[in-house]
């Protein structure tokens, strides 16, 4: 749970108009009365909205040096509290009725760009063609089952994510935008420009053309807006030994190797296991029954979380565009279902 905003004011009118936005915004915040009441709830809240009643007093205690907050005052000369506000450190002065408008967005912001942040998990292929895309777009179906799922495609020159999920034909943003983009992304800004169905978005390359280039801060900044905006954020993790892929895995929760259990498939998720920084953060899928779970850990030096069988029909259900998981109770969509739930237990008990 977000931990609500909070207003530090004395002023009833002031108050009660802060109230009025902040229930406009959908959010219930902390009021604080005094200058202890607000120190201890100082720290704590995603935005602090600082009346100019309180403002000097706030900051001859000198509380924390933090983001987010602003002095609010009805007053005809919001110059007057400047030199108050830059000595509590607040980020600016909001004066009333002019800053009505901003001051709930704000308050929104808070609502959604909680710091509390999706499930991230990566998927890596363990071998070329293990069924690593088809498994990063299945857990996103199941996911968003039951809240926002997105898929962010770190893999130029796969399938791409949208079209496996059939949202090639949806409009929405994709790299070109975004790939070059420069400072701070909204969550709520992401997630309502992504092509998004039934729960699911994807962000991906067009489908035409040579794929656009994506700097390393966009990607970062892409990645931290999907996870403040959505329960469930799975990155396709690229077949490459590169930075920036170990850079995605450090922040992903788990990452999965696809592992088809063949020698040769065996083999090649033993090297690619071995190239990511923390084993710790692994855990294997695997395709095809040979071999047991147990001496496949040992071999590859990660927990097996979900071992499945072909799903038939799964290139005819992308071609369709109805995404690799057709029924719940096929291989595929029960292995993601069985990753899912078993990750969402131990991100609750963390
Ligand atoms: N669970 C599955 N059951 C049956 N077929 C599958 C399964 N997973 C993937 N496939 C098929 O295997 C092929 C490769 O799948 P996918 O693109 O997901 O692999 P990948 O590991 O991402 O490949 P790459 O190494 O190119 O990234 C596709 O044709 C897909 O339909
Ligand atoms: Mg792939």
């Amino acid at each position: 749970m977000t931990p609500p905003p909070l207003l530090v004011t004395t002023d009833k009118s002031l108050l009660d108009e802060l109230l009025r936005l902040a229930a406009a915004a959908g959010v219930q915040p902390t009021i604080a009365r005094d200058v202890p009441e607000a120190l201890r709830a100082w720290s704590r809240a995603p935005l602090v909205l600082v009346g100019d009643d309180l403002a000097p007093a706030l900051a001859r205690a000198a509380p924390l040096r933090r983001d987010g907050v602003f002095v609010v005052l009805v007053a005809p000369d919001p110059d007057l509290v400047l030199p108050v506000a830059l000595h509590l450190g607040a980020e600016g002065v909001a004066d009333l009725p002019r800053s009505e408008g901003w001051l709930v967005e704000r308050l929104t912001d808070v609502v959604d760009e909680a710091p509390a942040r999706g499930l991230t998990i990566g998927v890596a292929g363990g071998s070329g063609g293990s069924g690593a895309t088809t498994f990063a777009c299945a857990l996103a179906q199941v996911a968003g089952r039951s809240g926002p799922a997105v898929v962010i495609d770190a893999d130029p020159f796969g399938p791409g994510c949208d079209r496996v999920l059939g949202l090639d034909v949806v409009e929405g943003v994709r790299w070109e935008e975004l790939g070059q983009a420069t400072g701070r992304l909204s969550a709520r800004a992401l997630r309502e420009s992504l092509p998004r169905r039934a729960g699911v978005a994807a962000l991906s390359w067009d489908a035409a053309g040579r794929p656009g280039p994506v700097e390393p801060s966009a990607l970062r900044e892409a990645l931290s807006a999907a996870r403040r905006g959505h329960d469930t954020v799975v990155v396709d993790l690229p077949r490459a030994a590169d930075p920036m892929v170990d850079e995605l895995a450090s922040r992903c929760d788990r990452v999965l190797v696809t592992v088809v259990t063949t020698v040769a498939g065996v083999a090649a998720a033993v090297r690619r296991c071995a190239s990511f920084p923390d084993p710790g953060v692994l855990g294997l899928v695997l395709r095809g029954s040979a071999m047991d779970d147990d001496s496949l850990a040992r071999v590859v030096g990660a927990p097996v979380l979900a071992r499945m069988g072909d799903q038939r029909g799964v290139a005819e259900s992308v071609d369709l565009g109805l995404g690799p998981v057709r029924s719940r109770r096929g291989p595929l969509g029960r292995a993601a279902a069985g990753v899912l739930a078993g990750l969402q237990a131990r991100a609750e008990a963390a």
